[in-house]
């Protein structure tokens, strides 16, 4: 923690800290998005807070303050939701320093038998009030189908009740803390939205679908990793000028931007010399790194 806020703590949560936050600031750079597409998640987050700051009954306009990132695993939800509540605290700084708590569902979830339902309720009614009622407040609710699994889906056989009771938890508690504290924001992420409990999905004021990167998203992301590796090993920086970084680009449609990363990696690996050294990567390396890949898939 850094200036101010102590520490939020319990089951379920997996970090709390101040924000601004140096480092979700370079998560937001480093997510390449559609164009307008980082700027749009902004305004929606701004224009909520707005509203609701405003006191338009909840009746009328129902804002959850809930922003739902869903897609394939790899395409950045993580780090942009952290990125992105970095972008509030830092645009709607007037309200004060934001405090950021990020929510483990799985411990949540894991609580034994029986106990899941109430390890939500404590959670919703303890720290994160609690915090709300201090500061304005933004939730990371990752891999959020773990916590609000469609009921529907789950069979109750092989599912305790206790998970129907904690999804009902939680959205009790969100349509709780939502009329409370206009100021507390969640995030939430999905790789597989089609088992994220409806009743959740519709309470998103705004759910942004990520794409895989296309090829100038995909050409960005190798030149970002690679200039990251030539911060420490200089001569990689040669591998951007010869129009290598494109070609992979090119060859490497329907890779995710974790893996694309990877990639750079493996192409430092593609040398045979004895020794390591990423100084030795060519720009040909990259381009097998990538026509490699779909040989051994
Ligand atoms: N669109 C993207 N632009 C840049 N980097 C990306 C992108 N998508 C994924 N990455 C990188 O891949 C890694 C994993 O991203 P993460 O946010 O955990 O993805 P997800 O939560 O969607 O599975 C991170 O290092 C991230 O920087
Ligand atoms: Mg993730």
């Amino acid at each position: 923690m850094s200036r101010g806020e102590p520490p939020v703590e319990g089951v379920g949560i997996a970090a709390s800290l101040g924000l601004p936050n140096d480092q979700f600031a370079t998560a937001w750079r480093a997510i390449v998005l559609p164009p307008d597409a980082k700027q749009r998640l902004a305004r929606v987050a701004a224009t909520t807070l707005r509203l609701r700051l405003a006191g338009i009954p909840f009746e009328s306009l129902p804002l959850h303050g809930i922003i739902l990132l869903v897609g394939l695993p790899g395409t950045g939800k993580t780090t942009l939701a952290r990125g992105l509540a970095n972008q509030i605290a830092v645009a709607a700084s007037s309200l004060g320093r934001f405090s950021f708590i990020e929510v483990d569902p799985h411990s949540l979830m894991s609580s034994a038998h029986g106990r899941s339902q109430k390890a939500v309720e404590q959670l919703l009614r303890e720290p994160i009030a609690e915090s709300a009622r201090r500061s304005p407040t933004i939730v990371l609710l990752d891999e959020v189908e773990t916590l609000a699994a469609n009921r529907s889906a789950l069979s109750l056989d092989s599912n305790p009740i206790d998970v129907h009771r904690a999804v009902d938890a939680v959205l009790t508690g969100v349509d709780r803390l939502a009329r409370e504290f206009p100021t507390l924001l969640f995030i939430a992420t999905s790789n597989v939205p089609e088992i994220v409990d409806a009743a959740f999905t519709s309470r998103a004021d705004f759910v942004y679908s990520f794409p895989l990167p296309d090829i100038d998203a995909r050409e960005k992301i190798l030149r970002d990793t690679v200039e990251a590796v030539a911060v420490a090993f200089p001569d990689a920086r040669r591998v951007l000028e010869d129009g290598s970084v494109r070609r992979a680009a090119k060859a490497a449609d329907g890779i995710d931007g974790r893996q694309l990363r990877k990639l750079v990696a493996v192409a430092i690996a593609m040398r045979k010399e004895a020794k390591v050294d990423p100084n030795l990567m060519s720009g040909s390396d990259l381009v097998d790194a990538v026509s490699q890949r779909e040989s051994i898939q």
